[in-house]
């Protein structure tokens, strides 16, 4: 069959989404891709789609003859025009699962404007394929409903934001991809500078530090929808290339982008997705997080809390008394219904936990009225008192209790066994459970590097409580950063910056950065910083992380057009390839691996 050239005349009036019973009796044009043909000896029925859905078109033999011989040859995925009458569908061959379902097109023409070879899978089937083959094939993944109904969402995500951020006086600036190395502390990606011999770009891991300069420049608010790269492990929620809703502020506190940020989240998902966020956003400083629910980005949904049992510890026989007396803590967990879990189920928690770095962890419970479990033998009445109290044990529950002499270990294992249970027990509510994260520590103990690291980045600026410690304690040091975290997921951080550069010579002193390592690295910052810096700070959020949440999606690649795989492949296009040597040459790069190439 050869193809039909699109004229004027074949152009839709409708997409194939929009007919209803209302346009019964129009004489209208549909373009789009075959869905489904079904061929009933005599006359045939076919599904056209485009973005917007599908409508039923016939063919009948003794009305079209013409046409209906030429419909025979028709495939899935060929691309048509098709004019004829819409009419009511006969009763009972109404279908009330379609928009459309209540209308039929009656074929009187149709011409062939593209065939399609026989695809690797049907859109309707790409559930069922791996994902490498969903994004080889990307263009035929992307026609399925659940694909276009994700990219559509997003697109509404970013207007939406483009509108809100316009509307609060923000401006919209580019900052450079072919940059220098960035401080958010993942590896960079590198591109060679051929003019520049054995120099190398480095491609952003965020704009921060032309946000900042913007700041300096007067810009006052700074919006940008920018792409960051990461060179680092990928996981579900994580891209090499990926895209932030990034943005800065002068002249302001933490409250003033808090106060900005709410009402935003508020009305996006109110606009994409019709929830109700509730606001203000409640708040957890870092250490209630960590003490509360063992994590820097808690999962608000699950009911179960952490508590401190350290004092019930204290003191005595039992093999957590050295812990607590040389500062350590002892923590417990009380899993609701727990008595029920078999002694398979409880050992395999164990393991879990030991997996996770603990030492172990032990477990009380109530039988026949009395406290149960491997350390009750060593608790005193009143300790075992204090502990039923401390943790509401009752009869039918389980209270796991772990001790580490590092408060913060004991607190994360114990978190991820919280949410490991939650999820295997079905105890994770539905809805929205958005929380900030406020006092982070300004910087962590780097124990392979033997010195400390900068949690958020080393431009973050330390509370003003906390200054006098910056070189004496600095794990005391608390920092003016947040993050917002949404069902267990960070959606974004930032935090309120240092704008004096003696400040910020303190800060790098404290990271064991030399001022002239600090000055290759940032030296243009730092300069920048003595030209009149106001005070500003801002945040980032996960773009593509937060359209997952909106999408319901369970991998950041259903809300990507073009994603990378596993091992940060474009299967589609074939990236990343080898190159010419020629080009290598030009480049001054030799290199240096192995011939085979990974599969
Ligand atoms: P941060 O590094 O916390 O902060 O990043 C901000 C948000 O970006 C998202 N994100 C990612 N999304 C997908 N794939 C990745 N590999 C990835 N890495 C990060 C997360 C995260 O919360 N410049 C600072 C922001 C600031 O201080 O203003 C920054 O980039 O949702």
């Amino acid at each position: 069959m050869s193809n039909g050239s699109y004229t004027a005349e074949w152009r839709r009036t409708l997409y194939c989404g929009e007919p209803r019973i209302g346009d019964a009796g129009r004489n209208i044009v549909l373009n789009g891709w075959l869905r489904a043909r079904r061929d009933l000896g005599g006359i045939i029925f076919i599904e056209l789609w485009d973005h917007t859905g599908v409508t039923q078109i016939v063919f009948n033999p003794e009305i079209v003859p013409e046409a209906h011989a030429r419909a025979r040859e028709l495939r899935g995925e060929y691309v048509l025009a098709v004019c004829g009458k819409l009419r009511k569908r006969p009763e009972d061959t109404e279908n009330k699962s379609l928009a459309t379902g209540s209308v039929e097109l009656l074929a009187e023409d149709f011409i062939l404007l593209s065939p399609s070879r026989l695809p690797p899978f049907g859109p309707d089937e790409a559930e069922r394929v791996n994902e490498d083959m969903r994004m080889t094939y990307r263009y035929i993944d992307i026609r399925r409903d659940g694909m276009q109904k994700n990219l559509r969402l997003r697109h509404r995500a970013v207007q939406f934001t483009r509108n809100y951020f316009d509307a609060n006086g923000f401006l919209d600036v580019e900052t450079p991809i072919l940059t220098k190395s960035t401080p958010e502390g993942a590896r960079d990606y590198l591109v060679p500078s051929r003019v520049n011999p054995g120099d190398f770009y480095a491609l952003p891991q965020s704009p921060q530090l032309f946000k900042q300069l913007l700041m300096i420049s007067g810009c006052d608010r700074y919006i940008q929808i920018a792409k960051c790269f990461r060179d680092e492990d990928l996981r579900a929620d994580r891209q090499p290339e990926f895209t932030q809703v990034d943005l800065e502020m002068s002249f302001i506190t933490e409250e003033d982008v808090i106060a900005l940020i709410e009402p935003y989240l508020a009305g996006l998902f109110k606009e994409t997705i019709e929830a109700d966020i509730p606001t203000p956003i409640p708040r957890l400083t870092w250490k209630e997080a960590m003490e509360r629910f063992g994590s820097d980005k808690p999962d608000l949904r699950i009911d179960m809390e952490i508590i401190d049992l350290s004092h019930v510890f204290a003191g005595g026989e039992n093999p957590f008394a050295g812990i607590v007396s040389d500062g350590g803590a002892v923590k417990g967990l009380l899993l609701p219904g727990g008595g029920s879990l078999s002694r398979k189920e409880i050992s395999d928690l164990e393991n879990r936990a030991k997996e996770l770095g603990s030492a172990g962890m032990a477990n009380f419970q109530i039988k026949e009225g009395t406290l149960k479990g491997p350390l009750v033998k060593f608790l005193p009445d009143a300790a075992q008192t204090e502990l039923l109290k401390l943790s509401g044990l009752t009869g039918g529950d389980m209270l796991f209790v772990m001790a580490d002499k590092v408060w913060v270990k004991a607190c994360s294992i114990l978190g991820q066994i919280r949410l490991e249970i939650a999820r295997d027990r079905a105890m994770v509510r539905e809805g929205w459970k958005f929380v900030w994260v406020t006092e982070f520590p300004l910087f962590e103990w780097d124990d392979d590097e033997k010195r400390w690291s900068a949690v958020h980045h080393p431009f973050t600026a330390p509370m003003d409580e906390d200054v006098e410690f910056l070189s004496s304690d600095p794990g005391r040091v608390r920092s003016r950063a947040y993050d917002i975290v949404l069902n267990g997921t960070e959606l974004g951080g930032g935090s309120i910056r240092i704008h004096n550069p003696e400040m910020q010579s303190r800060a790098f002193e404290a990271l064991n950065i030399s001022p002239s390592v600090a000055r290759e690295r940032f030296g243009f910052l730092l300069d920048a910083l003595s030209f009149g810096t106001p005070p500003h700070g801002g945040i980032a959020l996960g773009l593509d992380r937060l359209v997952m949440t909106l999408c319901g999606a369970k991998s950041i690649r259903d809300v990507m057009a073009f994603p990378k795989n596993q091992k940060a492949q474009c299967p589609l296009a074939g990236a990343p390839a080898g190159v010419e040597a020629s080009q290598l040459e030009q480049l001054y790069i030799l290199s240096t691996a192995p011939n085979e190439r990974a599969e």
